[in-house]
């Protein structure tokens, strides 16, 4: 059985992935400030190389999942330092960790490399990140690239699923708002592909299984703007849709720019897992299902 260390477990990916591996693989987990429980749990700043190279010499995984990043895009914007510190630093701290280990590593990556003025994104299209978030991820993707580590870069965008620690994504924002009645404006003028995290966890593992090298668009199928995204919210939700008004993005005022319409093209990681990514509907009506089995 492979042993899989998935660093920042108590994210929004990490949580699903520990849940979605625990039948197939043994896993182990890392948290830093959402401390974790169990045996198998330990905490790790991916900032400090001695506690990266520790850890992968105590648990000696087969492979390395790596999620723990700075993920607001505003934020890394206006913290540039720190963003760069993790994104960047802790990757290649992993990187380099797991080359000594011998360990595979899967790394984490976004949609937002792309500029977006293009109709589809394949694997091979040149990079022009918009904001100093997708950067700090490009330039993690080079360090991996330069350091002939065995690693799958995996792009993704607009997660949602179960958990994460009360971290707020757009499909829980949208939930909580239109649950309350509380009126919402959504820009129609930024389109990517929303992806479903244990979708995403399905499709990381067979890619591993498959012992797949590379980068890989891992998104789900349908792209669409957040304003059409959160109308399909209200209709899995059965939500009264009349409190989701449409802006646009220079009403917003967001302090990162970002791309208009990033569209992934998943064909590369269906060729070589044989899944088809799941589209927006069913993403949702698992999600729903998933949450009433909690509630
Ligand atoms: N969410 C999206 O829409 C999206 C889109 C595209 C790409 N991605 C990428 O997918 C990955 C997972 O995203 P997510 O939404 O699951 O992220 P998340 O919920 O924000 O989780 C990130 C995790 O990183 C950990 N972390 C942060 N700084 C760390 C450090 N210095 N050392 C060790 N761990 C640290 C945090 O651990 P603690 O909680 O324990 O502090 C946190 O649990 C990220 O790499 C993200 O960039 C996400």
């Amino acid at each position: 059985m492979s042993r899989i260390l998935v660093i920042g477990a108590a994210g929004l990916l990490g949580g699903r992935l520990m849940e979605g591996g625990k039948s197939k693989y043994e896993m182990y987990g890392t948290y830093k400030e959402n401390k974790m429980k169990g045996s198998n749990l330990h905490h790790l700043d991916v900032t400090k190389r001695e506690e990266v190279f520790s850890i992968l010499e105590r648990v000696k995984p087969d492979c390395v999942v790596d999620t723990a990043a700075i993920t607001g895009v505003d934020y890394c914007e206006t913290h540039p330092e720190e963003a760069w510190l993790v994104n960047v630093e802790g990757t290649k701290n992993v990187a380099e960790a797991c080359k000594r280990a011998g360990a595979k590593m899967i790394f984490l990556s976004t949609d937002y490399v792309f500029d977006g003025k293009k109709l589809d994104y394949h694997e091979k299209d040149k990079p022009r990140p918009l904001n100093y978030y997708a950067k700090t991820k490009l330039i993690a993707e080079h360090v991996l690239e330069a350091l002939d580590v065995n690693y799958i870069v995996a792009r993704t965008a607009v997660l949602y699923g179960v958990g994460g620690l009360g971290k707020t994504t757009f499909v829980s924002w949208v939930i909580e708002n239109l649950r309350k009645k509380e009126n919402i404006n959504v820009v129609t003028d930024q389109h990517n592909n929303p992806t479903y995290a244990d979708n995403l966890v399905e499709i990381l593992f067979a890619l591993y299984r498959k012992d797949a090298n590379g980068v890989f668009h891992v998104t789900g199928l349908d792209c669409m703007s957040r304003y059409e995204f959160a109308k399909r919210i209200a209709e899995v939700f059965d939500f009264d849709d009349e409190y989701i008004h449409p802006t646009t993005t220079p009403q917003l005022n967001q302090i990162a720019q970002r791309p208009e319409k990033v569209f992934m093209s998943t064909n590369k990681v269906e060729r070589i897992t044989g899944i088809k990514p799941t589209g927006v509907k069913e993403g949702l009506e698992r999600l729903k299902k998933q949450l009433e089995m909690i509630e």
